[in-house]
Order: structure tokens, then sequence, then C-alpha cells
């Protein structure tokens, strides 16, 4: 695909680009050079982007998404020709990466997938995303103490700063959870005024991009104190270096500050992000005490506003009828268990109703898959005393009891 115009006499220049090697932010800024070159020193007002990638990663995605939205807002037209190998499609279609790339290739309309990119243009779009990605992850992962918790405030204060300090009111976020690596990824990223200059407007004496946001990490640290207190960034950042393998990075403006490997790495980005990307990532088996990162602050939890809504002080309700449509596959339930062993460990303290309502029927693997191995790795005593179960038929009762009998019955024939 060559651009020469008629009788043009120079070494033709495609306005394809194809980007080679793994899409991540490096691939992202080789993206962003490109682009660059095309639309502003060679001129063209379309490209078309061909991703000849080898890997894709929401922190060379999620950029690129907001890049592409910029230009096209200027009237630049790009179509993204997406890889071909089956194992990336289906990497771009489960992300829901494909739209937001390019909305010409798959329509607008979101498919509203848990743990894949999303949009957010208010608050309450934002609360109602942040409670569906945590209800997802806790059937995804098994969390240490204090992680579901830390996750939870670290995700609401990234992207509630996008609703109050980009300037542009919107942003993307994505979850990733890699339960084999125990890993869990938080990008939240906007293309707004940026991390340095917001902060210039309050602290004039930070000319360097990476030192403005060096600044902003800093406790008590606010642009808009009429708003905010400097906390969401800095215990983010604490609750980052209290989780051993965690990481924490920003890139803004032309800046990038980064906690990883237990250290800060500072310096400048090259081009400028037009915008700010708050990558985040916690190693979900390591416990955090989140009270001691956040200064003693024990923020109000997910048990609390999802499983703990209109119950008593120290009770949490699960209802089996909300959690699965059918009640049939051992997938499922080992989905709904980790849930409800994540849910009783983030409140110690606090007992778990199981709600069987509208459940007319369950499957003996279901029930075994949730109630026999949690009795087995809880112990009866334990099982008994942090569980309660409401509203089960007797058909329902059976079974479970059934299940959990057995269980322990092998249990005490291994040890015996
Ligand atoms: N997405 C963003 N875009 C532009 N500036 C930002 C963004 N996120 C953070 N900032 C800047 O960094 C500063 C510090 O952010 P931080 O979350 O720590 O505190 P805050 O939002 O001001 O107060 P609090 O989080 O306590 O409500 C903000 O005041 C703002 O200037
Ligand atoms: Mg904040």
């Amino acid at each position: 695909m060559q651009s020469l115009e008629k009788g043009e006499a120079v070494v033709p220049v495609s306005r394809q680009i194809i980007l080679y090697g793994d899409l991540n932010w490096h691939g992202f800024q080789r993206a962003q050079k490109l682009l660059h070159a095309r639309f502003e020193t060679q001129g063209f007002a379309d490209i078309e982007l061909r991703l000849d990638v080898g890997n894709a990663y929401p922190n060379g995605v999620i950029p690129l998404v907001l890049l592409l939205e910029s230009y096209r807002q200027q009237g630049r037209e790009i179509g993204v020709v997406l890889p071909e190998a089956e194992r990336l499609v289906r990497l771009f279609a489960s992300n829901d990466w494909i739209r937001h790339l390019d909305p010409r290739l798959v329509g607008t309309s979101g498919v509203r997938l848990a743990s894949a990119l999303h949009s957010f243009g208010s608050d309450e779009e934002l609360n109602e995303l942040i409670n569906r990605e945590i209800d997802a992850v806790l059937g995804r992962v098994t969390f240490a103490e204090g992680v579901a918790q830390a996750f939870e405030w670290t995700l609401n204060e990234i992207a509630g700063n996008v609703l109050v300090h980009s300037g542009v009111g919107a942003g993307l976020m994505q979850v990733v959870a890699m339960p084999q690596t125990h890993h869990l990824a938080i990008v939240v990223a906007d293309r707004g005024t940026g991390i340095p200059e917001t902060i210039r407007r309050a602290y004039p004496d930070y000319p360097n991009d990476e030192a403005a946001i060096e600044h902003a990490l800093q406790k008590g640290v606010t642009s808009r104190p009429d708003f905010g207190q400097g906390k969401g960034l800095t215990g983010a950042l604490e609750i980052v270096k209290e989780n051993n393998r965690g990481r924490f990075e920003i890139h803004s403006g032309k800046g990038y500050v980064g906690w990883v490997d237990g250290r800060f790495a500072i310096k400048s980005d090259f081009p400028p992000f037009p915008g700010t990307v708050v990558d985040v990532q916690l190693d979900t088996a390591h416990a955090i005490d989140v009270s001691r990162a956040l200064w003693g602050h024990q923020p109000v939890s997910f048990t609390e506003t999802l499983y703990g809504a209109g119950m008593p002080e120290g009770v949490m309700r699960l209802s089996l009828r909300q959690e699965a449509a059918s009640f049939g596959n051992r997938i499922t339930a080992a989905r709904i268990r980790t849930k409800i062993e994540n849910l009783l460990s983030s409140e110690p303290g606090s007992v778990l109703e199981i709600d069987f309502s509208g459940v007319d029927l369950i499957a003996s693997s279901f029930a075994d898959e949730i109630f026999g191995k949690l009795a087995i790795k809880m112990g009866v005593i334990r099982f008994s005393r942090r569980l309660r179960f409401l509203n089960l038929n007797n058909f329902c009762h059976s079974v479970t009891d059934d299940v959990v009998q057995a269980r322990m019955a092998q249990h005490v024939g291994k040890t015996a």
C-alpha cells in the first residue's frame, strides 16, 4: 500500500504501519513514535496500523486505545488490522480490546465481560464497574488476608482520581487476574491533563514531570484541597510496598515513576504520554496489613457493601441464586467456593449465611465441590460455626448433608 502522488519522484512512504514485538508499554511507545511520524512529519491523514505483535498486554493496549481516540477526534483516520494468530484473536476478543481499538471492526456495543477493558464516565458507572470486577475476581483468585480489601481500595482511589482530576471526566480501566502466578493487575488510564500539570497548578516549583509525579505520591499532597486529602496515590503506593512482589507504575506527561522490585525507578518518558496511566500489580498470595498501610484507617469493604448490606453486624449473606444460573457443574461450584473462602478470610469474625432461596435442585457434584470440600478444608467445627444455611428445601438439604458426610467419612478414613 503505497502513497505516491502522481509524478512524485520521492521514495514512497507507506501509509501502513506494522507494529512488531510485544504490545506492552515499550511497544506502545514504538507505535506512538510511528504514528507521530506518519501524521505530523509525513502529513498523512489516514493510516493503517497492523498489529503483527507477538503478545499484547493491558499496559500497551490501553494507552494505544487512548492515543487512537485522540487522533480520531482530531479528524485523523486509523484503521487497525488485528493479529492473525488464533491465540491472539482470542486474547483481543476476550479482553474486549477490538471495539476499543477500532469500533468499525465490531461495533460499539459493549459485551461487559468481567476482567475486560471498560470505559467509565461517571461515578455511578465506576461504582457499578468496580463492584462487578471485585465480584468476578473473588470467584477466580484465592486472596491472602487483606489483599481483596487492598485491591478494592486501590481501584477506587486510582479510578476515582480520573473523575476528579483528569479534566476529561472519563477513563479506561482493566483488572486482570492471573490465578496461577498469584498476580492481580489494575490498569487505569485517561487522556486528560496529566499529573504533572495538575500538580504544577498548586505547586509551581516542580518544573520536571517526574519530580511532579514524585511529589503527588507524598502524603497530603493534593492539587484540590477543597476535594481531597492527598491520600489516594500515596495510600496505593503504601499498599504495594506492604505486598512483597507488588508493583506500582505511573506514566504521565514526560514523567515516569515506578516502585518495582522494592525500589523506586524514576525517569523521563519519550514521547510524553498525553494523559495518565497507572499500572498496579498485587501479589494475591501475600497478606497485606491494610490498616497499617493506610495509617490506621480501615476502609469500608466489599464484604459490607456487597454481602453485608442490610445485615446485622458480623453477618454476611451470599445468595446462591445470584451466583449461578444452574447448579450442576463443578467449574461454577469451584468459583463459588473460592468466593466463600475469600469472604470468610476477609472477615474472620463474621458468619456467612448461604441463602438457597430459588434453588430447587442441586447436583451432588456441585454441592460436593462447594460444601464437601469446604467442610474438609475448614474442619467440621469451624464449618458449622462460620456457615449458616437458609431456605434449603428437603432435596437440597439432603444432598448437601450427604456430600458433607461422605467427605468427612473419607477424611476420617484417610487420617485414621
Ligand atoms: N488521573 C489524574 N489526572 C491528573 N492529575 C491527577 C490524576 N491522579 C492524580 N492526580 C494528581 O495527583 C494529586 C494526588 O492524588 P491523590 O489521589 O494522592 O490525592 P487527591 O486525589 O488530591 O486526594 P484524595 O485521594 O485524598 O481524595 C491530585 O491532587 C492530582 O493533582
Ligand atoms: Mg485521589
